[in-house]
C-alpha cells in the first residue's frame, strides 16, 4: 500500500541556520526569508531564539504578529523559566503559536554538561511545559525536543518514561533530534520507532537532523516511512557546523518515493539561490539539486545512456527532471577526453559546422588530446582543429 500521508515541513532555516552564520540574520533579513518560505507553502516556521539576543525577540513579535493565518509560528525555548516566559511573549500574537522548548536527555549531557539527575531533568521538562500551557494563549501548541535524541541508545527506558511525562504535562508534538550526527540513519529509525511505539497517535511525532557524516536527508526520509510527519528542515542545509537536513533533497526524496509534496516545488531553485545570497553561502558544484554540475553528462557512457532516454517519463543518468525543481539549465553534454562522439558533434555544431562520420572519426583523437592537456574544451577551443578537419 502507498503511504498516503503528506509531510509537514518545519522550517528551521530562520532559527538553526540563521545562528551558524559567521553573521546571524538581522530583522528585515529575517523577513525576506520568511516571506519566501511561506512562497514556497511552507506551514510551519520557527522563526528564533528570543532569549538568544533582544534583536532576535524583536524580530520574533514581529513575525509571529505578521505571519499569515494558516501558518505556524514557532520559537525556541531552553527548559527554564525565564526563557519560557520570554519566548510566550515574543510568539503570542500569532494566529498559531507555538513553543520549541529543548533539554538534553542523553546520559553524556545529562551527566557531565547538565550535571543532574535523569528524575531532576525530567522534572524540568516537565516544569517548563505546565509553565508554557498556562501561559500561552489556548490556540496555542507545545513541542518537546529531546537534545540528542540520536545519542539516547543506552538511557532509552529512562528517556521513553520522560516524555510521557512531558505529553501528560501539555506536550503535543515531540521532536527528535539528531543533535550530533553519530547515529546512522537504521539506527535512528528504531529509536523513532520505540517512542512511535510508546506514545502512539497521542502526540505528532517529528525528527530534527544534522548532517555531520553527510546523512541527515536518509535519516529524515526513513523517519517519514516509520511513522514521523513533521520533518524539521532548512533551506540549503544550513545549520550548525555541518548544517541540517536539507529541505529540498528531502522534499524531491520523497516525490520520488510517490508521496504528495504540500510544497510549490518548481520554486526550490529560486529559493536556493536567493537564500545562499542572503547566507552569503555559495551552492557547491557538486551539490545535489542545485550544483552548476547536477545534470552536466561527461562520460561518453553517460552521454549515451542520457541522449537515448531523453524524451522518456524515466532518464538514465539523473534522478528528477531539472524543471521539477524549477531549473531551466537542463542537462548539458560537455567535451573532455572521456567524453564521446555526441558531446564532439555539439561542440561543432556550436561552431556552426555538422561534421561527417568520417570527419568526426578523424577530429575525435585530436580533440581528445586537446582535452587531455587543457581540460574541458569550449568551442572556442575546438575551433582551430575543426577548420584543420573540414579544410583537409
Ligand atoms: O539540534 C538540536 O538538537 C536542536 C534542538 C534545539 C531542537 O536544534
Ligand atoms: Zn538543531
Amino acid at each position: 500500500m502507498p503511504d498516503m500521508r503528506q509531510p509537514i515541513f518545519y522550517d528551521t532555516t530562520l532559527r538553526d541556520g540563521s545562528q551558524a552564520l559567521r553573521r546571524p540574520w538581522n530583522h528585515e533579513e529575517k523577513a525576506l526569508i520568511f516571506n519566501r518560505l511561506v512562497a514556497l507553502g511552507i506551514k510551519a516556521i520557527e522563526v528564533g531564539f528570543p532569549a538568544a539576543s533582544e534583536m532576535d525577540f524583536k524580530s520574533c513579535c514581529s513575525l509571529a504578529k505578521k505571519a499569515p493565518m494558516d501558518v505556524i509560528v514557532s520559537v525556541l525555548a531552553r527548559a527554564v523559566p525565564d526563557d519560557v516566559v520570554k519566548a510566550v511573549e515574543a510568539v503570542k500574537e500569532a494566529n498559531h503559536p507555538r513553543l520549541n522548548i529543548f533539554l538534553m536527555m542523553n546520559s553524556l549531557g545529562v551527566q557531565h554538561v547538565l550535571k543532574k539527575t535523569m528524575e531532576e531533568v525530567t522534572q524540568m521538562a516537565v516544569s517548563s511545559v505546565e509553565l508554557a500551557k498556562k501561559l500561552l494563549p489556548p490556540r496555542g501548541e507545545i513541542e518537546f525536543s529531546v537534545e540528542h535524541f540520536g545519542d539516547c541508545q543506552d538511557n532509552l527506558p529512562e528517556v521513553l518514561d520522560a516524555l510521557e511525562k512531558i505529553v501528560n504535562a501539555g506536550a503535543t508534538i515531540i521532536n527528535l533530534p539528531n543533535t550530533v550526527e553519530r547515529t546512522r540513519p537504521s539506527e535512528f529509525v528504531k529509536l523513532v520507532c520505540a517512542v512511535k511505539e510508546r506514545l502512539g497517535n497521542r502526540v505528532q511525532l517529528s525528527v530534527h537532523c544534522h548532517n555531520d557524516l553527510g546523512m541527515a536527508t536518509a535519516t529524515t526520509v526513513e523517519s517519514f516511512f516509520a511513522g514521523a510527519s513533521q520533518l524539521e528542515v532548512t533551506v540549503n542545509g544550513l545549520g550548525e557546523r555541518c548544517g541540517n537536513t536539507n529541505l529540498f533533497e528531502v522534499a524531491v526524496a520523497l516525490y520520488n518515493a510517490g508521496i504528495s509534496i504540500p510544497l510549490k516545488m518548481n520554486q526550490f531553485y529560486y529559493t536556493a539561490c536567493f537564500v545562499a545570497d542572503m547566507a552569503h553561502i555559495e551552492i557547491a558544484e557538486k551539490a545535489p539539486l542545485m550544483g552548476s554540475d547536477c545534470f552536466v553528462h561527461r562520460s561518453g557512457v553517460h552521454q549515451d545512456g542520457a541522449n537515448k532516454t531523453k524524451s522518456l517519463f524515466k532518464q538514465q543518468y539523473i534522478a528528477y527532471p531539472p524543471e521539477l525543481i524549477g531549473r531551466m539549465d537542463g542537462e548539458k553534454f560537455v567535451f573532455t577526453n572521456q567524453s564521446g562522439k555526441l558531446a564532439l558533434q555539439l561542440l561543432c555544431k556550436q561552431n556552426g559546422v555538422t561534421l561527417t562520420v568520417e570527419q568526426l572519426a578523424m577530429l575525435m583523437p585530436k580533440a581528445k588530446q586537446l582535452a587531455a592537456e587543457q581540460g574541458e574544451l569550449s568551442a572556442l577551443d575546438l575551433k582551430p582543429l575543426l577548420d584543420e578537419v573540414v579544410n583537409f
